[in-house]
């Protein structure tokens, strides 16, 4: 039985959480979720400004995330503690885009995210996974929606959590955070060469699903 690697890049709000989780569970694959691994050094920052590169050398030398999913929730633990919930929130996001323009920030996590792609069966999702991370892996997707699309959704999203929010500034902080995310010296967002673009804006959370499977399932999954 042939295991491959999927890499799923794309910016923030297209859905790449839900669509990579779903389409390892429908491979049998193991699913890895790159941003919770910014997002937890985030948290683990703490009051730390992301300007005092010292102190986050420091925190990297005790830093460790696993994952382990149950009742179809990923769940994200920082050396040991369950931080699901917590590294959800804006404050997070804006702090995880700032760290990860760091060239430090990324080298150290660079070797982490490796060793989850060596074994293959894996579906990564990220920012630099078909560039970066998992440069040979046997499918690279390259996941967008418009942003007006992206932040409806986040929308429905907080609202069902019980937040209100204004669509416009959704909007305005999806169109900064992708303008970050695309012009970082670093590993910036940008399409492998040899991804295949999958544009949702006019699907549903399956339908993205089935079209990526069977693009995995042409390249040799089973
Ligand atoms: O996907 P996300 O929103 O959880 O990611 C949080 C931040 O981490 C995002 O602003 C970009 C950054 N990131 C990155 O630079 N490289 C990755 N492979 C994944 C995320």
């Amino acid at each position: 039985m042939k295991k491959i690697r999927v890499a799923i890049d794309g910016p923030a709000g297209a859905g790449k959480s839900s669509v990579s989780r779903l389409t390892a569970e429908r491979l049998g694959y193991s699913y890895i979720d790159t941003g919770a691994i910014y997002r937890a050094l985030a948290f683990f920052m703490g009051d730390t400004a992301v300007e005092e590169h010292d102190k986050i050398r420091e925190l990297l030398k005790n830093f460790e995330v696993s994952f382990r999913i149950s009742d179809g929730v990923n769940h994200v633990f920082l050396n040991g503690n369950d931080i699901t919930a917590e590294i959800r929130t804006e404050n997070i996001s804006r702090k995880a885009s700032s760290i990860s323009a760091i060239p430090f920030v990324r080298e150290a996590l660079f070797e982490m995210q490796r060793k989850y792609a060596e074994t293959g069966g894996v579906v990564m999702e990220g920012r630099d996974i078909g560039t970066v991370i998992m440069p040979d892996a046997e499918l690279k997707i390259f996941l967008t929606a418009s942003p007006e699309k992206r932040a409806k959704r986040r929308m429905l999203e907080l609202e069902a959590k019980g937040q209100k929010v204004d669509f416009d500034e959704l909007v305005k902080e999806i169109k900064e955070r992708d303008f970050r995310d695309s012009n970082r010296a670093v590993s910036p967002l940008k399409q492998a060469d040899d991804a295949v673009l999958v544009d949702n804006s006019g699907i549903n959370l399956e339908q993205t699903v089935d079209v990526i499977v069977k693009y995995a399932e042409e390249r040799g999954a089973e």
